[in-house]
């Protein structure tokens, strides 16, 4: 962000490699003619507090902030929503009555990306698999209940961290050993991969699932590749699938909302836009 520009916005975070953020918003600051621009602002920890008093004075509208700083930033904040405080996390910035406020999106943009795909799925008591106990497992399981899903298993390797998760909500979130995730498969009507398994570069994820219901929607949020290995057989095995970069666009749309007050649309070009630079990139 430029901080010269007072409608500026920006992606918050350090070593970030690469982002798409700055693609997706600077999409629908053309698409609605916004007088603004998104960046990358990639700092030191120490630069912090300036950095979001700017802010809060409205030297920006605001910023989206990734790692390491989803936790980092909380305590600079005046104020972080219910869905910040149950995950202990927050991805965007934004003003509101001269305070500087936080939410997490991620878990809603997941949410919001699958009722799109799957418009007929019942979320109301219906039961889920998380792979993975990371912030993204958090915000996805917190907005499933929201949603009035009846029970979450979270499974991970180290399954202590499991444990921590469903330690919030022990009546509705149940974590489960890596070893025992097979049988609990087969109870589930979504399951979802949150761990860096089967992302470019990193070890494939190997979860066989010829034990699910023929109607387990399969997702993954890993979207480089577009199509996981995971999505993959889900699709040889006939099973509903919804892949990760409908959660990175969805994630993005109520930041847009709370710095200009314009709901942006997740649409077919800007998705393709996105999927060309997948391709390019990786
Ligand atoms: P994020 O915050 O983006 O969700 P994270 O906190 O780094 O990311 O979480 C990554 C997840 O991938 C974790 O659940 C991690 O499992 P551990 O908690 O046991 O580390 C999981 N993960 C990473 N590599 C893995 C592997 N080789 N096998 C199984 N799970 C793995």
């Amino acid at each position: 962000m430029n901080p010269t520009t007072t409608n500026g916005v920006c992606i918050l975070g350090h070593g970030i490699t690469y982002s798409r953020s700055p693609m997706i918003h600077n999409y629908w600051i053309k698409k609605y003619g916004v007088d603004s621009r998104y960046g990358i602002c990639d700092m030191p920890a120490e630069d912090l507090p300036d950095f979001l008093d700017a802010i809060r004075q409205g030297k920006s509208a605001g910023c989206n902030v990734t790692t390491p700083y989803k936790q980092a930033v909380i305590p600079f904040l005046d104020a972080i929503d219910d869905t910040a405080s149950a995950i202990g996390s927050v991805n965007t910035i934004y003003r509101r009555d001269g305070q500087l406020r936080g939410t997490s999106t991620d878990g809603a943009g997941y949410v919001g990306h699958l009722k799109n795909i799957h418009p007929d799925l019942q979320l109301k008591g219906a039961e889920v698999l998380i792979l993975g106990a990371g912030g993204a497992a958090r915000a996805i399981a917190d907005a499933l209940l929201q949603s009035g899903c009846s029970v979450i298993y979270i499974a991970n390797r180290t399954l202590q961290k499991a444990r921590e998760i469903a330690a919030f909500q022990p009546d509705t979130i149940k974590p489960v050993a890596w070893d025992d995730v097979q049988s609990t498969a087969g109870l589930v009507d979504v399951l979802v991969n949150t761990t860096s398994l089967g992302m470019v570069g990193r070890q494939p994820l190997v979860f066989p699932l010829d034990g699910t219901r023929p109607g387990c929607v399969v997702s993954d949020i890993v979207y480089a590749p577009l199509e996981t290995e995971l999505l993959a057989q889900a699709r040889r095995l006939g099973r509903p699938v919804l892949d990760g970069l409908g959660m990175l666009l969805h994630q993005a749309v109520p930041g847009f909302q709370l710095w200009f007050g314009i709901e942006p649309q997740v649409t077919g070009e800007l998705r393709a836009l996105i999927e060309q630079d997948l391709k390019s990139h990786g």
